[in-house]
């Protein structure tokens, strides 16, 4: 059954805005109710496409207080896009989530935070085994619930393609960001310099963050959740995209192609905090496989959204 009564966790932050907003879009055609969770209470909620969402305080620790809430809005679809000071927080919040919406009687529908590369497949990435246990949890609820009662999907989108727009001088440059923090990732236009794994040919999935909240609303117009929707704005791979980065911008990038060694070397040994070694734990998986596309891209058959491609993207934003 369709999704009408949609709440979503941390849906003030950065893919979580992107979320709301597509569901804003969509929400007067199929006259859904869209609420945003959070730790604090924002009065003016949030506005977009002519309709509002409430932003509404709960406690992520406190089962009783989001309970509450969902309850009171009679909410059918929990998305999560929360973020975590650490992975204790992280797993306590989720799990807490999904329990109080189990304690309400119209919930049947869970996404986890996901909204990258499947956190199984790369289980090298320290800081997404945080992301595993609710995933657990979501498996043995549906296993114990009546057949289609309950879904729950992992939404996988690869990484944000607005990476690519970091450090652009366009009049409305900050633009090419959406919500997301600005850095580079691995391919630096503004330098024109590239860091890529191996040989540069192993796959990688771009979509951009307005076309995953695009996505993501679509999907809520599903009657059934497949317990995988994977969207892609463009499956290329690095050497590919550096290719029409340098054709967008007229000149050769200067690229650093990086051998296992070159990126163990790199890595702390003692990492003192779960992020230290993100960006190069995400270089090996790539070396390994494990960023490659493991399964059909569904969601893209499944609803009508034409996300941008990369091209598209850095002729927008570049030179
Ligand atoms: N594909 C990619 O390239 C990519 C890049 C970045 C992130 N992601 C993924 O997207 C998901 C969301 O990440 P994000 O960067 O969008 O999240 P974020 O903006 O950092 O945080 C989302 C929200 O989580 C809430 N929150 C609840 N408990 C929290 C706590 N203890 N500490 C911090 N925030 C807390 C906050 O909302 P309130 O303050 O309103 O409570 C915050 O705005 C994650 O699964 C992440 O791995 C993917």
């Amino acid at each position: 059954m369709k999704s009408q009564r949609i709440a979503v966790a941390g849906g003030t932050g950065k893919i979580g805005r992107h979320i709301v907003e597509g569901l804003l879009e969509i929400k007067q055609q199929h006259s859904l109710e869209i609420i945003v969770l959070s730790r604090t209470h924002a009065p003016e909620g949030i506005s977009y496409a002519g309709s509002n969402a409430p932003v509404i305080a709960v406690d992520y620790l406190n089962q009783d207080s989001i309970q509450r809430v969902l309850n009171e809005y009679q909410i059918d679809t929990i998305i999560s896009t929360l973020s975590g000071d650490t992975p204790d927080a992280f797993i306590a919040s989720q799990e807490t989530l999904l329990r109080a919406g189990l304690a309400v009687p119209t919930f049947r529908r869970f996404a986890p935070s996901e909204f990258s590369i499947d956190s199984e497949q790369v289980k090298g990435v320290k800081m997404y085994q945080m992301k595993l246990p609710i995933l657990r949890s979501l498996e043995e609820v549906k296993a114990e619930r009546s057949p289609g009662s309950f879904e729950y999907s992992r939404f996988s989108c690869g990484v944000f393609m607005n990476y690519l727009g970091f450090g652009n001088t366009k009049p409305e440059g900050h633009k090419a960001h959406g919500y997301l923090a600005h850095f580079p990732w691995m391919i630096d236009l503004s330098k024109r310099k590239a860091e890529v794994p191996g040989d540069g040919e192993c796959a990688i999935v771009y979509t951009r963050a307005e076309d995953v909240g695009k996505f993501v609303a679509a999907a809520t117009q599903l009657e059934v959740w497949e317990e995988y929707n994977d969207m892609a704005g463009e499956v290329t791979t690095f050497n590919q995209v550096i290719r029409v980065c340098e054709e967008v911008c007229g000149v050769k990038f200067d690229v650093k192609y990086n051998t296992r060694e070159d990126i163990i070397a790199r890595m702390s040994p003692d990492p003192k905090a779960v992020m230290s070694n993100f960006q190069l734990e995400f270089y090996l998986a790539h070396l390994d496989g494990d960023c490659d596309v493991k399964r059909p891209i569904n969601l893209n058959k499944l609803v009508d959204v034409k996300p941008m491609t990369v091209r598209e993207y850095l002729k927008e934003w570049w030179p």
